[in-house]
């Protein structure tokens, strides 16, 4: 049986998770998608670092969009990050030359993913991104398929690991940011700009992306009303605490009489709800649909192991031929409502 060949571009947290995966699981893999899954070529920028894992066995190429061009890669997996450069010129390259792309990177496709999709339309390739929302839950499977039966109504959760952390760390231990923004670093949680994390903007990318796949719009970053959670103190989550409720960073996208609203911010939730008791990296996604009503997923949100393992679920997808796009192109006219006017409770 001809193998999938991979050509993995970015060698930190995701893409060493990834590799681990494929070595350990090389079996379990092949028996589950019926082919060998096999790594032809990898890339970063410093060859000399050491990854902890001997990677002699594979080419070498310093330059993504290089990599994405080889001849002896199927897919393109994109774990760099960044919404400009080297992430969105290889995956570009990739698509130009035939290849299908698996990325985690929600900044770039939240960014430029219409047109990333349109392009992968049009070369008839397909963009995969379980990984780039909610790290090892697979909302985006479910979304495209186990609930493809429903109009959905709303989604909703908590979409930002680092954020989750660190607010509930700073609740049981009372330590202060830096401290806890180096454990969030030694965990794998961050991202190359933590700013993105504690600012809500990733977890804004990811709700854009859910709200896109649910409503069946474009992604529609620029309309999602944001705070971070830099704002907060130790005194407001312990009032919270006081007066019985937690501080959570939470994102809602809702289909209202108006169109779409979209919104990332601290909320206050009940101590003893579900949402409440996230501890840690944990996620947590709600979607509410007219059949189903409501289903939630909870999981871990952020780290090597969760994020590898939803890459390998898009990966063992593709190496089985299900090559199904999950947007980029609008099923309806819903309209996104502007940040300004969003104005939901
Ligand atoms: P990371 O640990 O910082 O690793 C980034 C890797 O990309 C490094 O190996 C780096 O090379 C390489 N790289 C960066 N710019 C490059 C360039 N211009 N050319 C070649 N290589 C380049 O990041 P990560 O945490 O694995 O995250 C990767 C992606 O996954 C991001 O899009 C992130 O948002 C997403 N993601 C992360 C998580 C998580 O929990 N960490 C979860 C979900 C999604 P060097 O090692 O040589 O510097
Ligand atoms: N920095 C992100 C988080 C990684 O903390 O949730 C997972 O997307």
């Amino acid at each position: 049986t001809e193998p999938l060949r991979l050509g993995i571009a970015g060698l930190g947290t995701v893409g060493m998770g990834v590799i681990k995966i494929i070595r350990r699981q090389a079996d379990l893999l092949e028996a589950r998608t019926g082919r060998p899954v096999v790594i032809s070529a990898v890339s970063a920028r410093d060859a000399s670092k050491d990854r902890g894992l001997s990677l002699s066995n594979y080419a070498w190429e310093t330059d993504p969009v290089a990599l994405a061009k080889r001849d002896d890669v199927d897919v393109f997996v994109e774990l760099m990050g960044g919404h400009e450069g080297a992430a969105k010129q290889a995956t570009e390259a990739a698509l130009a030359t035939g290849k299908d792309v698996v990325t985690a990177n929600k900044a770039l496709l939240a960014i430029h993913g219409q047109s990333l999709a349109e392009q992968a339309e049009a070369a008839g390739q397909v963009i995969r991104f379980e990984a780039a929302v909610a790290g090892g839950i697979p909302v985006i499977k479910s979304l495209t398929e186990g609930l493809a039966g429903n109009e959905v109504t709303r989604v909703m959760g908590v979409m930002n690991g680092t954020c989750n952390f660190i607010l509930t760390q700073m609740q049981a231990t009372g330590q202060g940011y830096n401290a806890l923004f180096e454990e969030c670093a030694k965990l794998g949680y961050l991202e190359a700009d933590p700013n993105l994390d504690v600012g809500g903007i990733d977890a804004g990318h990811k709700l854009a992306l859910l709200a896109a796949i649910a409503f069946g719009t474009k992604p529609d970053f620029e309309n999602v009303q944001l705070e971070g959670i830099q704002r907060i103190t130790l005194e407001d989550i312990n009032q919270a605490a006081d007066m019985g409720f937690r501080i959570k960073l939470l994102g809602v996208a809702q289909r209202s009489p108006r169109g779409l609203e979209q919104r990332m911010s601290p909320c206050l939730v009940p101590a003893s709800s579900p949402i409440g008791q996230l501890e840690g990296g944990t996620n947590m996604v709600v979607i509410e649909g007219d059949a189903v009503e409501q289903i939630v997923l909870r999981g871990p949100g952020a780290g090597e192991g969760p994020t590898a393992s939803a890459v390998l679920g898009d990966i063992c997808d593709l190496a089985r031929g299900l090559r199904i796009a999950t947007f980029g192109q609008p099923a309806n006219s819903l309209q996104t409502i502007p940040a300004a006017q969003t104005g939901m409770p």
